[in-house]
């Protein structure tokens, strides 16, 4: 890490990118182990967040974790064409963006990458992810209880059609990566069977309230990078992504004593944690001091062992994003989204 008067010449709130830890995808690309999370959960304006993403790129961060359906693409390109005004390369930066649930036909993929990019303003994406596995369309904004009327589950032979069209966005050079975000070993056993470009990575809600280990080992075992969206239990999620039974690990109180001894937030030592354990968090912040102090986290002062191996056992499997919206059938509970009997919940 560099701090002010270093030999680098680094302001105080600046950290090298070089010293940012790394993730080698099986393409044998590196991937910085931390990235920006650029969904402003209803309440952050994109004008904020493109300012977030210059205050991050200021300070050492490289890695995007951008969506078309966040709104805010353009404003984020705007930044991006700052950033690299002011020196960064096009390749020292990690750009991931996504496919919404609307743009699964085939023909749309590519027009809907095509979108993104002119968005961004960048000729390649470094990873594009099919953002969930169901092909259904929901308002922004809209209520938990909201249902499409066409909406279905997973079809497996319709989304290895998605999957084609984004094979074929890396044969033509408009992204370098493809992968999945919210699925299960069972979806994933499927396409890792099926597809002929290996997802790189798979985008999956993360953070000690909630671990995942079965899936989480399942894409490292199979050569896939695990990102872990909403690392700090996304503390300012819109309301309709809340439940009673919700935990939060930022107030677990094994999390705050590790906070207290190493003098950081609890957010601090999730993303700490999650660097350490191998997933990729993308922390959302729109708080300069914040953006600085996630990154400082992961240069600085690791866990030790055994403040990992406490952080290990205080997962209670719950999952905030639980993603009703994308239910297919009256009376239906959000755990069919996740096949949570370890085979793909029948139509
Ligand atoms: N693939 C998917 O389906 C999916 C789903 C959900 C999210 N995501 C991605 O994951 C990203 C992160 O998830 P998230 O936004 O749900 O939640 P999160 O990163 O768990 O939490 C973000 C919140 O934590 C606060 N925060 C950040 N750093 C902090 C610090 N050091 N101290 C205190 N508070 C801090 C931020 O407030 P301040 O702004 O005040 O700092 C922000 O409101 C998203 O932005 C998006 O890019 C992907």
């Amino acid at each position: 890490m560099q701090t002010k008067g270093t030999s680098a010449g680094k302001a105080a709130d600046q950290i090298d990118p070089a010293s940012v830890p790394q993730r080698t995808l099986y393409t044998g690309a590196r991937m910085p182990a931390i990235g920006l999370g650029t969904f402003g959960s209803d309440h952050v304006s994109a004008a904020q967040i493109a300012e977030a993403v210059k205050a991050a790129a200021r300070c050492g961060y490289r890695h995007f974790d951008c969506a078309s359906v966040y709104g805010n693409e353009a404003e984020i390109g705007g930044a991006l064409t700052e950033v690299m005004a002011s020196g960064v390369k096009r390749e020292e930066l990690w750009i991931t963006s996504k496919l919404w649930n609307d743009k699964h036909a085939p023909q749309d993929v590519i027009a809907s990458c095509e979108k993104s990019l002119s968005d961004l303003r960048l000729s390649y994406l470094d990873l594009y992810l099919v953002h969930w596995p169901f092909p259904n369309f929901h308002p922004p904004n809209c209520d938990v209880t909201a249902r499409s009327k066409d909406s279905k589950p997973y079809i497996h032979a319709d989304y290895m059609k998605t999957w084609a069209a984004m094979e074929e966005l890396v044969k033509r050079g408009l992204v370098r990566h493809i992968g999945t975000s919210n699925m299960t070993i069972p979806k994933l056993k499927l396409v890792l069977r099926d597809a002929n470009v290996k997802p790189a990575a798979n985008e999956m809600e993360l953070h000690p309230h909630f671990q995942q280990p079965e899936l989480f080992e399942f894409v490292r075992t199979n050569g896939m990078q695990p990102i872990g969206y909403s690392p700090l239990g996304s503390p300012h999620r819109p309301e309709r992504d809340r439940t009673p039974e919700d935990t939060s690990p930022t107030e677990d109180p094994a999390i705050l004593r590790i906070a207290q001894r190493h003098g950081v937030h609890p957010a601090v030592v999730c993303i700490k944690w999650a660097v350490q354990r191998g997933q990729i968090p993308i922390p959302f912040s729109a708080n300069p001091k914040n953006i600085f102090n996630n990154l400082l986290g992961v240069t600085s002062d690791p866990l030790t062992e055994e403040e990992m191996r406490q952080i290990a056992a205080l997962d209670r499997n719950c999952r905030l994003i639980k993603g009703q919206v994308f239910l297919w059938k009256e009376g239906q509970s959000w755990e069919a989204l996740w096949d949570v009997n370890g085979e793909i919940t029948p139509a």
